[in-house]
């Protein structure tokens, strides 16, 4: 079914479209079910994913694992992680446009691949490209949004709620509406 995916895997991990493949380890494809219902987005690798080769390994992703795992969802089965940009921004800056608009091709592809029934998006960056430049991840977080036609649902990255722990709450709020889309979607059961 996603015959095509390990060929795409291996052009992004030779991929030199943008500059920050000067100074990258690793590029980071992403990792999960490529079956997945459920596809979670970041914004790029950071210091740790880029020494490791794997998306979400370091402070957020042990959040974002604590998150999933309340869900009743884990990364081998239930999703599938990826970022808008697949190499490490020097000093974890935010990606410029310009790096953002050069490797979301790669994205797409991903998504249409796996064809996930729910998108998440962490965060300001991954809401900005995914579903344009007016939306707001504060005003917005929790509320469903249509991305390519499919269930999507920005919410607060993980690193934003390390900072500030008050965002806690509606962070859980918002998590709890993608449980209870994922059982009308794709699992009553769950
Ligand atoms: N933050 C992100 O947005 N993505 C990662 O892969 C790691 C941290
Ligand atoms: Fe290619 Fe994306 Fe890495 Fe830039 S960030 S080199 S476009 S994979």
């Amino acid at each position: 079914m996603n015959m095509e995916l390990p060929a795409l895997k291996n052009e992004i991990l030779k991929c030199t479209k943008c500059e920050l493949a000067r100074t990258r380890n690793h590029v980071i494809f992403g990792e999960g079910n490529t079956n997945a219902k459920v596809m979670i987005i970041g914004e790029a690798p950071g210091r740790d994913e880029d020494m490791l080769g794997r998306p979400f390994v370091g402070r957020s992703g042990q959040l974002l694992d604590k998150i999933l795992e309340a869900c009743g969802f884990n990364r081998e089965e239930h999703v599938f992680i990826s970022n808008i940009v697949k190499c490490r921004p020097p000093g974890n800056r935010v990606p410029t446009t310009k790096e953002a608009e050069v490797c979301m091709p790669w994205l797409q592809k991903q998504i249409d691949l796996i064809d996930p029934e729910i998108l998440i998006l962490l965060g300001a960056t991954a809401l900005k490209y995914m579903a344009g430049p007016d939306h707001r991840i504060t005003r917005e977080h929790g509320q469903w949004l249509q991305v390519n036609s499919r269930w999507t649902m920005p919410v607060y990255h993980p690193a934003a709620v390390l900072r500030d722990p008050s965002l806690k709450r509606d962070t859980w709020e918002d998590y709890k509406k993608i449980v209870f889309k994922y059982r009308e979607l794709v699992n009553p059961e769950h």
